[in-house]
């Protein structure tokens, strides 16, 4: 062989791998190609404006990249995350795979239970057909894509496997993950990372940013409205900017505002507790374009806020989840039980607040203590751990328990062995393993923790469609040509879904199914 034949063998050796990996990534069917070209795609258009980085926020922005679309997702607190990082109960979802089938059959009774538990502003007789037709297509979108909100979420690497039933639920179908940490902040740190990994140029949070009012065209026919971005404060250094493109509203509710919105739709809830962290509403920002709001009454009332007794007159109080009474946990009022535990809290909530109230500073609060057998506190241990460590629950041997107490609890067990049935009414024991003989010899440990109803969500917000765009009509009136253009909405600051009272675990749901509904949308709609 020549010198110039080795010579010519290797120059095939190093020039053929390149041009390979340079046709691999400029042929128009390369997934490098792609993404180029739809990165470039996008740079021509107007990012899609997300407001709020909950979980609403989050799925809508994940999914209008999806759809081709950049995002800009502006946040006002210095951190993402809303009340969604905080929820400890899970998502619902039915069915789903990890639901067992074999001891329930198929669960096909999501749609009921959510329209039995929308009370009478869906079910009573005065309410119009128009009215309940929206209701019910919102609750169809929401049950018909539930299922598909678990794949999605479990797709992207969230644990979802350990499903718990909650109050106003016929079956369990509320997932979370079989670890440490609590559902929602499962949820949101994957899907932040999910995001982060799509790079700058199609994704941007954009912390301490608080939105103050949306940008419309003044030149929008007569009677339509027309929104092409938002103003924005820098809360750090209070300067103003302004952005342009189409709008995800995804900025919560307003149980936090205890001074603004909350005392102007129910004053008779001052001095109530609240789960929700201090934040002031944003319905106002929506109805100054036109945005209709409906059942900004409806503020549901959790039944079981801790009270810390290191911080008895705290305000702002850790949730003692629902899931606890699902795996098994039991209320009691001086030894005693007052109502079925997995009525719907709206009822649960009405009957804790029916005892006599007890006044520390100026909160109101009820004396209602929390049991957990050793079947629950096992099912649910992952918490425990937690509201122990933090001094919310307590363990206790039986035998150091009240007479009454130990009394009901001997009562309870053999409603749950079946050899009687609950005077409250209660089916569900969730993993309940306590015996009557078990309370005689007194040496298993319960965990107990003084709990108090507290507000928690709002079920009112603005009038949306199930393409998640937000509109100017009623409720019960017309709604096609009365969408406001540029704007989608998803969420708690979405009202109409959940009338008088929303399911345990809904929540999460409606931010993930509407959230990729506004974000697919948007996307589709870019200017
Ligand atoms: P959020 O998660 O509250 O996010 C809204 C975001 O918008 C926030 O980050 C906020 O700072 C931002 N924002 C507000 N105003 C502006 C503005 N002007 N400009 C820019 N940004 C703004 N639901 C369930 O389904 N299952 C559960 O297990 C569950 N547990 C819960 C536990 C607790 C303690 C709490 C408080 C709630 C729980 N919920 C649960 C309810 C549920 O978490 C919330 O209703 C839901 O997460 C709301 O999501 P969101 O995205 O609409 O709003
Ligand atoms: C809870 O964990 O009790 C709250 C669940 C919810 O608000 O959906």
């Amino acid at each position: 062989m020549t010198r110039h034949h080795i010579l010519s063998i290797l120059l095939l050796t190093i020039l053929i791998p390149i041009t390979a990996v340079l046709f691999h990534n400029y042929s128009a069917f390369s997934p490098v190609f792609r993404a180029r070209f739809s990165q470039m795609a996008t740079t021509n258009k107007s990012p899609v404006i997300v407001v709020g980085a909950g979980l609403a926020g989050l799925s809508a922005s994940y999914s209008a990249i999806q759809s081709g679309a950049s995002v800009r997702l502006l946040e006002r607190a210095p951190k993402p995350g809303g009340n969604s990082i905080k929820a400890s109960s899970g998502i619902n979802g039915a069915p789903t795979r990890f639901q067992n089938v074999e001891k329930y059959g198929v669960d096909t009774s999501f749609w009921d239970d959510t329209t039995r538990s929308a009370g009478v502003r869906l079910n009573s007789a005065s309410v119009s057909p128009t009215v309940k037709r929206r209701r019910e297509e919102l609750i169809t979108v929401l049950t018909n894509r539930s299922a598909s909100a678990i794949d999605f979420l479990t797709d992207l690497g969230v644990d979802l496997s350990v499903v718990a039933q909650l109050g106003g639920h016929s079956l369990p179908r509320t997932h979370r993950g079989a670890g440490k940490t609590p559902p929602g902040a499962s949820i949101v740190t994957t899907l932040l990372t999910k995001l982060k990994e799509q790079g700058p140029d199609r994704f941007q949070l954009v912390t301490d940013s608080e939105v103050t009012r949306l940008l419309t065209d003044s030149n929008a026919p007569k009677g339509t409205v027309k929104v092409t971005g938002v103003e924005y404060k820098n809360r750090q250094d209070g300067s103003t900017r302004l952005l342009h493109g189409p709008v995800v509203f995804t900025t919560g509710g307003f149980a936090g505002d205890t001074h603004g919105l909350l005392a102007k739709y129910r004053p008779d809830l001052d001095g109530l507790p609240s789960t929700n962290d201090p934040r002031p509403g944003t319905h106002t920002i929506l109805s100054d374009v036109g945005a209709k709001l409906v059942d900004m009454d409806a503020v549901q009332i959790h039944p079981t806020g801790f009270i810390d007794p290191a911080n008895p007159a705290s305000p702002l109080k850790f949730l003692a989840a629902e899931m606890l009474r699902g795996e098994g946990g039991i209320l009691l009022h001086n030894g005693k039980r007052v109502i079925n535990e997995l009525q719907t809290r709206e009822k649960v909530s009405n009957a804790l607040m029916a005892l006599p109230a007890k006044n520390e500073d100026s909160l109101r609060q009820w004396d209602v203590q929390l049991l957990l057998d050793p079947g629950a506190t096992e099912a649910a241990a992952g918490h425990v751990g937690f509201y122990l460590w933090k001094g919310l629950l307590q363990k206790k041997k039986i035998a150091e328990l009240d007479e009454t107490t130990r009394q009901t609890l001997k009562e309870y067990a053999a409603v749950v062995r079946g050899e009687k049935e609950d005077e409250l009414g209660r089916k569900a024991f969730g993993n309940w393993r306590l015996t009557e003989e078990d309370v005689d010899e007194g040496e298993e440990e319960v965990c107990v923790g003084r709990v108090t109803p507290i507000t928690h969500f709002t079920m009112g917000g603005a009038v949306f469609n199930t393409k998640a765009q937000i509109l100017t009509a009623e409720l019960g009136e017309e709604q096609e040509g009365k969408e406001i253009e540029g704007l989608w909405g998803a969420g708690e600051i979405t009202g109409g879904l959940h009338g008088d009272n929303r399911l345990g675990g809904s929540s999460l749901l409606e931010c993930v199914v509407f959230g990729r509904v506004a974000g697919e949308e948007a996307a589709k709609y870019r200017v």
